[in-house]
């Protein structure tokens, strides 16, 4: 199965899709940059992920870290950017690494996508970002549920582990009991 491209949720009518494809939903609520190799690493160890797991990055930028869960670790993956350049760029590597039987990649706002299947959730986004998401992730995802975030905590959602790489801080929760 290929690696999908979820459709556009606010695209304007048009008789060429594929050209509307190319242009963002609205624009990004955090700058692409990506996350180093071992930081990555870091972030799939923090979480423990293992081939049971079903990990989603908001905001995948080139999909490094849903590719690199299915390709090191056997998960499965969905990521969801906001910037069809970056979805294009997810899709060419989980091609190049063979792992699009096992990843997806959405176009879509973060902010409106369905992420309720997640067992493991990847952030590296900002603080404000993370602070908006977090009533959605303490109520969708399901109890038992990681969330690691790179660079930026949840404000006073006490983290479980914070590890420090490369001068960087990352971030675990695990979703309580409801
Ligand atoms: C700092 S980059 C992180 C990229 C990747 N997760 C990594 O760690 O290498 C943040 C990404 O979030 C995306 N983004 C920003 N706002 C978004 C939104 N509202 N919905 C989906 N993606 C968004 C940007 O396009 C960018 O690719």
């Amino acid at each position: 199965m290929a690696a999908a491209c979820g459709l556009l949720l606010a695209a304007p009518a048009t008789p060429f899709p594929q050209a509307a494809a190319q242009v963002p939903l609205r624009g990004p609520d955090v700058a692409y940059a990506s996350a180093p190799p071992a930081i990555v690493d870091a972030m799939l160890e923090l979480a423990r992920v293992t081939r049971d797991d079903v990990v989603y990055d908001l905001g995948c930028g080139d999909g490094r870290i849903v590719v690199a869960a299915a390709k090191a670790r056997g998960a499965r993956g969905v990521g969801i950017d906001i910037d069809p350049a970056r979805i294009a760029e997810a899709t060419a590597l989980a091609r190049r690494e063979g792992v699009t039987d096992r990843v997806t990649f959405v176009l879509a706002d973060l902010f409106q996508a369905a992420f309720a299947d997640a067992t493991v959730v990847m952030l590296y986004l900002q603080p404000e970002p993370n602070l908006r998401l977090r009533p959605r992730l303490l109520t969708e995802l399901r109890p038992g549920t990681r969330v690691v975030s790179l660079s930026y905590d949840m404000g006073d959602w006490t983290p479980d582990d914070v590890r420090r790489v490369g001068g960087r801080r990352i971030y675990l929760w695990t979703i309580p009991p409801r």
